[in-house]
């Protein structure tokens, strides 16, 4: 639909912003339909190995305090999100080793026999574990790309290759996993034509999901004293893509909320059509900090729920009673 060079344009020039906006927003009500598909966001680990220069879990940060669920605690969180309603859990953690496949495997066979659909966002592994994960039941998996301007990726993310995380989206797709992946928007030296290359590999790679958010600076990173990435240009990276994929899953991010009071409605209002509140215990959550100012769900999953349930009935939108899978309508 749109061309790399439109697509720069519309990123660069602020005068047709509300007319994206609704045409992103009518796409998702064609495409996706009115309701809002809400994820039961587990953080089970802030351990983790790689050296990301943006996060605040990189493991060169020595302030943070590290915990990690035990899978017994991970299994029983997911049981009362389900309690709650939610019919997709998505298991999240920095890269921890302690997860081997096998213990993996065991959490995601015990919250299947919960009923739910299951997401990993656990970042790289083998071809061998991502197949053993999903023979376990797993039904999808998060891997954002983060950026796709080969050197911008090797400045932000010492000691990965980009070539491997395009190996782990493509073993992901094979497997038969829906597939998310995403980027940040606002990174130092990140340019508009990347953004729009950015956009493009979604299509490209027909990703199921797409998470997109500001880049937020952590103090205790090589990134701290950097400035934000710019709310409007990620609103609008998001509003592209879903007018180019159509069906996808988009998600309101916490991050545009952490930038914007009520920053998940816009998001919703502009093309989003998923919401991942965060039902980890008080205990961690503050623990979780990939950047700071991480807007702060209520104290208990219920709660937490019903809040959110209002915000977006305020919206005229629905909840999905359905699991949500890419172009589900309910
Ligand atoms: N600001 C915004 N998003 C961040 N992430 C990591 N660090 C930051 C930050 N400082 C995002 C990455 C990752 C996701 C889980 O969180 O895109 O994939």
């Amino acid at each position: 639909m749109f061309s790399k060079d439109e697509i720069i344009d519309i990123l660069q020039d602020n005068k047709a912003n509300s007319e994206i906006f609704e045409l992103a927003d009518k796409t998702r009500a064609k495409y996706s339909g009115n309701a809002v598909h809400l994820r039961a966001l587990i953080e089970f680990s802030n351990n983790c190995k790689c050296f990301c220069k943006y996060c605040g879990l990189r493991c060169e940060n020595k302030k943070l305090q590290r915990y990690r669920m035990q899978p017994d605690e991970i299994v029983s969180t997911a049981k009362t999100a389900v309690g709650a309603g939610y019919k997709t859990v998505v298991l999240q953690s920095g890269e921890d080793a302690f997860f081997t496949r096998d213990i993996m495997c065991k959490i995601i066979e015990n919250i299947k026999k919960l009923g739910p659909a299951v997401t990993l966002s656990i970042g790289e592994r083998s071809k061998d574990d991502y197949k053993a994960f999903k023979d376990a039941g797993a039904d999808r998996y998060l891997l954002r790309i983060e950026t796709t301007d080969k050197n911008l990726y090797k400045k932000m993310h010492p000691h990965m290759d980009f070539e491997n995380r395009l190996k782990c989206l493509k073993n992901l797709k094979e497997l038969g996993y829906e597939t998310g992946t995403g980027c940040l928007v606002g990174l130092p030296g990140q340019t508009i034509e990347s953004l729009a290359e950015d956009i493009l590999f979604f299509k490209e790679i027909d990703a199921d999901m797409v998470g997109i958010g500001p880049f937020i600076p952590h103090p205790d990173t090589p990134l701290g004293d950097f400035s934000h990435g710019n709310f409007h240009l990620a609103l609008k990276v998001m509003a592209l893509t879903r007018i180019l994929l159509k069906n996808v899953n988009i998600p309101a991010t916490t991050a545009m909320e952490t930038l914007k009071p009520d920053g998940r409605l816009i998001a919703l209002k502009s093309g989003a059509n998923v919401v991942m509140p965060n039902v980890t215990s008080p205990l961690y959550i503050e623990k979780y900090e990939i950047y700071p100012g991480k807007a702060a769900p209520a104290d208990d999953i219920i709660q937490t729920r019903t809040e959110i349930e209002q915000k977006i009935s305020s919206i005229g939108r629905t909840i999905s009673l359905g699991c949500g899978f890419r172009g589900e309508i309910s």
